[in-house]
């Protein structure tokens, strides 16, 4: 049985503390091992929500995998094919909004999780004259986005985790496009996206947003690397609590969710 379930807080505290007791399971390899136990994780992964949402994260019944490095194998193995994904036409234009956000004078910018670096080059061709850096978790979705980018002299690769990005630079502005709601600890992910933009420096972040979010938590679970789809009232939360000022918020199409931040 590679699906592991453990009872709970449903707290990053708590994620940091199994982790050590998870680390020599790679839950990904065989992830649904058969039929059934796709549907025990489904259902065990319904009940999670289902507490999740009643006792406001207080008691969970959790179904826990590593969802690090299931994001990080899911996507290596997706990178080859990926822009290939039907669905990649709603990302594509999930970015051009998100960038049409930046303010002009960006000298700066700083792409997290990149991806294929469809992005990237957008805003590379946006901001011609400033240095960009993209991250991603995945070294197989970076030597793509390396193809891609490689006659952009203003653009640096950088394989980095979000929640541990140690740049040496701030920068005037961050984006991050569909994959906000891959990363186990959202509020460590913004304290971080904090820590790397300079003060009055603008925050992007456009994730994908499908109310009711009731269900479709429950349905986005079967999506290996998915953690948690966020309420237009949690993306205010993890914003504010990491310093930034919500200066605007609005749909991105029928399935995203835009909203962007400026440092304090
Ligand atoms: C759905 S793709 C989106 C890629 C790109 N932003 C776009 O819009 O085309 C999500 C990306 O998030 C990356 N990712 C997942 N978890 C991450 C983490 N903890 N830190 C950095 N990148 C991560 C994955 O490797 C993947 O490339």
């Amino acid at each position: 049985m590679n699906i592991d379930f453990i009872l709970g807080f449903d707290t990053p505290q708590l994620a940091a503390k199994v982790q050590p007791w998870m680390k020599d399971r790679n839950c990904l390899k065989t992830r649904y091992p058969t039929q059934q136990a796709a549907g025990y994780y489904a259902s065990f992964q319904a009940i999670s929500l289902f507490f999740n949402q009643h006792l406001n994260n207080i008691f969970t019944i959790l179904l826990f995998v590593d969802k690090k490095q299931e994001n990080k194998a899911w996507f290596d193995r997706w990178a080859q094919t990926y822009d290939r994904f039907i669905f990649r036409r709603f990302m594509w234009y999930w970015q051009d909004r998100t960038l049409a956000e930046l303010t002009a004078k960006s000298k700066t910018i700083l792409e997290i999780a990149c991806g294929t670096g469809v992005g990237t080059e957008k805003a590379a061709r946006l901001f011609p004259r400033a240095k960009i850096i993209a991250t991603d978790l995945s070294p197989v979705m970076l030597t793509k986005a390396r193809e891609r980018l490689r006659n952009k002299a203003n653009v640096t690769l950088k394989l980095a985790d979000v929640e541990r990005l140690s740049l040496k630079q701030k920068f005037d502005s961050v984006f991050c496009t569909e994959a906000f709601h891959h990363f186990p600890n959202p509020a460590k992910a913004m304290s971080e996206i904090s820590k790397a933009t300079k003060k009055n420096g603008l925050v992007a972040i456009t994730d994908i947003h499908i109310p009711p979010l009731m269900i479709t938590n429950i349905l986005f679970k079967l999506e290996p690397g998915f953690v948690h789809m966020y309420t237009r009232k949690k993306w205010r939360a993890l914003f504010e609590d990491a310093g930034f000022e919500v200066i605007k918020q609005k749909r991105t199409g029928l399935f995203a969710l835009m909203t962007i931040g400026k440092k304090r």
